[in-house]
């Protein structure tokens, strides 16, 4: 059998009797949105951003979109990363201001703090910073280029629930810290579903209205706001999955170390790099070489699928290529040339990692 490239109806086929003991307390409950679970989960995922304040939204995409929201973004312009999902660049668009993309590091794939500067104007009001694949941005070398300029910084962190810089977690940095719990994340719920964390009690309060129509305590709307409310359902499943996420985190960092292992004396293949300081979520296992799509084939061979993260890169996608401009996305367009997901999920069996390791180490391009 195929090894899928993703597999979260794994992790739901081995809970099923904690998952339907969830989803029937809540049918019990008879509270399906913003009720207890949801309050829950927020106490409890705050705790673990190491932030004080968490407020669970309906999408990862919505997160960014309040946190920009509140930070005033509307108007301006937001840099981002070239190289990300769209819905980075849709949730900027949402929070009605303009996307601006620069280049990456070649070596973390996130932001490169020199290429911020590059497209830094009077108009930028705020920076979107990639936690891409898991690895974490260099948030010190954006402050850096930043400098003493109002301008306002949420982390993606889609990809990237557990991982830290110095010690410290993503999405405790910035003024907001949105994360995304889509099926296939590091945390993944049985549907859509987001948070964004804040050390600020003001920004918190507006974000918590803004997810319902602007409402105050009373019902009564004080701010334009829209409906993006997580349910129960989702909360109570998040609860589950942040329980084990000790050792799911841990299963990631193993098998990205066999997987390490497996490509340390490769001539054709490198293994992603991590940073110092930074400790990567490994939420996708990226490998560089001059012939991903022959390593594909290669591996596909061996039972083994892999994908590329992503197919297209935002600025060169038909409803983007006009509206997104940068000096130079050098680093992007050769990450594009190169790049090859690999499996990477803790519900991965030890014999299903072996037989990615041989297939890897296996391989050389053009069967030599
Ligand atoms: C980097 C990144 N940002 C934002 C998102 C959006 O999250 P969601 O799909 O929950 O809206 C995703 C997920 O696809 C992502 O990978």
């Amino acid at each position: 059998m195929t090894i899928p490239v993703a597999a979260p109806v794994r992790w739901f086929e081995q809970h099923q009797q904690a998952v339907a003991a969830a989803v029937a307390g809540v049918m019990s409950g008879g509270q399906y949105i913003l009720g207890p679970r949801v309050d829950a989960f927020e106490r409890a995922f705050a705790a673990f951003c190491a932030c004080p304040h968490a407020v669970a939204v309906a999408s990862g995409t919505d997160a960014i979109t309040l946190g920009l929201r509140v930070l005033d973004a509307a108007g301006g312009e937001v840099i981002t990363s070239a190289h990300t999902a769209v819905a980075t660049v849709a949730a900027i668009e949402r929070a009605g201001a303009i996307p601006v993309v620069a280049d990456i590091d070649p070596v973390t794939h996130c932001l490169c703090p020199e290429s911020v500067a590059s497209v830094l104007s009077p108009r930028t009001r705020a920076i979107v910073a990639v936690h891409i694949f898991g690895h974490p941005a260099d948030l010190r070398g954006l402050r850096a280029v930043t400098g003493s300029r109002a301008i306002g910084l949420v982390e993606d962190c889609a990809q990237a629930h557990g991982a830290r810089i110095d010690g410290q977690p993503v999405g405790s940095f910035g003024m907001a810290g949105a994360f995304s719990f889509y099926p296939t994340k590091n945390i993944g719920a049985l549907g859509d579903a987001g948070a964004i964390v804040t050390h600020d009690e003001q920004l918190a309060r507006q974000l918590r209205q803004l997810r319902q129509y602007g409402w105050d305590e009373t019902r009564c709307s004080q701010l334009h706001g829209q409906n993006s409310r997580m349910d129960e359902v989702q909360a109570a499943i998040l609860a589950l999955r942040l329980a084990e996420f000790p050792s799911a985190f841990l299963r990631r960092q193993q098998i990205a170390q066999r997987y390490n292992e497996a490509l340390a004396d490769h001539p054709q293949v490198l293994a992603p790099q991590t940073a110092p300081g930074a400790t990567h979520a490994f939420h996708l296992y990226v490998v560089r070489t001059a012939q991903p799509e022959a390593l594909a084939a290669h591996l596909l061979a061996q039972g083994v699928q892999s994908a590329r993260h992503y197919a297209t890169p935002i600025h060169r996608q038909p409803a983007y290529r006009d509206i997104l401009r940068a000096q130079s996305l050098h680093n992007v367009e050769r990450l594009y040339e190169t790049m090859l997901s690999i499996p990477i999920y803790p519900e991965l069996t030890d014999p299903e990692v072996d037989r990615i390791c041989e297939a890897l180490s296996r391989w050389r391009a053009g069967g030599k």
